[in-house]
């Protein structure tokens, strides 16, 4: 309960911030690189293998990487995401790439706090990998390649609580590089697409910085992904969720409130905003938006073009573009410039193989530490 509680006031500071940002004209050199983040090599090491690990949910099916996958971008090329073994998800699972420096996660932006607090409902949650955070403990603590580790990344032994440390630590070595838009090497194409962006477009409205967003909330007016509330193991998932979340008549409701599960705005204005998302490595996370309904890049641009969707609370910046065939297709060649190189080998994905058995810890209640 005090987390939820915390998040809120954590949530209105995010809100404070995005109205900043959106009040200052945007600036070019806002949109520099992604800088890297100081990490500690020995606890991202752990982090990683633990990220690749799935004995971390509760049947030891599905570990973070399932969804998060490096090769795409750590998503997973879906439009709405798997879910613990006999569930679905309703969301598309983004990208974890620069997710470390965000400022509110997952698309409603419900948790405002920190990494360590997203990494336990990524653990936990009965959708996610349903997993009791002591018997992940003691599972942990069977392998002794782990006791090795956690005791030389200063942890001494295994923990929930250093696990919830050491997987943040590791999510900050995900940093986009080498993308043509940083190397200045971008197409004529794609720099007229990126003037439109600043521009005539005005993309940067919202998508800003550089990881391009703003950090808050938006309605563009995205339609409901229908597989949501036609699929009873999704729709299921999102009663689940609507019920802890306190979404009113969360029984009935045929819709992704969004950004509302924070803000409970009683005029329902808040009903339908989501994050803006990163625009770096688009290339590898198709398809897009909270639900996956847009499939390509090209979609997205020709989405924006029309003015987005129908939406009573669209904001006021989402209108029709008039933009032409050819400012279109550069449009999407800057979109394509913003992705870099894949983060898939070892420095960031675990390779060596690990072995999932373990022996049955009997009364794992009850285990002292
Ligand atoms: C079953 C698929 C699945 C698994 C397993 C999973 N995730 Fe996710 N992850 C998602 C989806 C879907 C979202 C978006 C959820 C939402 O918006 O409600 C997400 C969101 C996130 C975010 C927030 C990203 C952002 O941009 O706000 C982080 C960080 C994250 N996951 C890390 C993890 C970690 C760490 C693990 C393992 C402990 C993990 N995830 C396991 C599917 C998954
Ligand atoms: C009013 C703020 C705003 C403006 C202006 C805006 N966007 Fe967005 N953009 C968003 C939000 C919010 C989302 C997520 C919507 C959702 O998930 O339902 C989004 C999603 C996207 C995505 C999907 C990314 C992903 O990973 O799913 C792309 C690509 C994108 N926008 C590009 C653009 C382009 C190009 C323009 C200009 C033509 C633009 N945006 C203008 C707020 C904005």
């Amino acid at each position: 309960m005090n987390r939820r509680v915390s998040s809120i006031f954590a949530w209105h500071l995010v809100l404070a911030m995005g109205a900043a940002i959106a009040a200052s004209p945007v600036l070019a050199a806002e949109f520099g690189p992604v800088k890297q983040m100081e990490v500690d090599a020995n606890k991202a090491a752990l982090g990683k293998r633990l990220f690749f690990d799935p004995r971390l949910s509760g049947d030891a099916a599905i570990s973070c990487s399932t969804c998060h996958i490096p090769a795409k971008g750590f998503s997973d090329g879906l439009a709405l995401s798997k879910a613990y073994p006999g569930s679905d998800g309703f969301r598309n699972t983004p990208t974890l790439i620069n997710a470390a420096r965000k400022a509110a996660w997952f698309h409603d932006g419900r948790i405002g706090t920190n990494l360590n607090d997203v990494t336990r409902e990524s653990i936990t949650e009965t959708y996610s990998m349903n997993m009791d955070m002591r018997l992940m403990q003691e599972r942990v603590k069977q392998d002794p390649v782990y006791v090795k580790m956690f005791k030389k990344a200063g942890y001494g032994e295994p923990s929930n609580g250093s696990i919830r440390k050491a997987i943040p630590e590791y999510l900050k070595t995900l940093t986009s590089r080498g993308a043509p838009f940083d190397a200045g090497k971008m197409s004529d194409a794609a720099q007229r697409g990126f003037d439109l962006f600043k521009g005539k477009a005005g993309c940067a409205q919202c998508h800003s910085g550089s990881r391009f967003t703003d950090d808050a909330p938006h309605n563009t007016g995205v339609p409901e992904n229908p597989d949501i509330w036609s699929d009873p193991k999704r729709h299921l998932t999102y009663v689940a969720f609507g019920m802890f979340m306190g979404i009113e008549n969360y029984m009935n409701i045929r819709r992704d409130v969004g950004a509302h599960i924070r803000t409970h705005k009683a005029d329902g204005s808040d009903i339908g905003k989501f994050m803006t998302p990163t625009l770096r490595e688009l290339t590898y996370t198709a398809p897009y938006m909270h639900n996956g309904t847009i499939k390509t890049l090209e979609d997205v641009v020709a989405f924006y073009n029309r003015g987005g969707g129908s939406d009573g609370n669209k904001d006021p910046r989402i209108k029709p573009l008039g933009l032409s065939k050819e400012e279109r297709a550069n449009l999407t060649a800057f979109l394509k410039s913003l992705s870099g190189t894949p983060l898939t080998g070892p420095e960031h994905v675990w390779k060596e193989k690990i072995n999932v058995n373990y022996a049955v810890i009997e009364d794992w209640l009850e285990q002292k530490n």
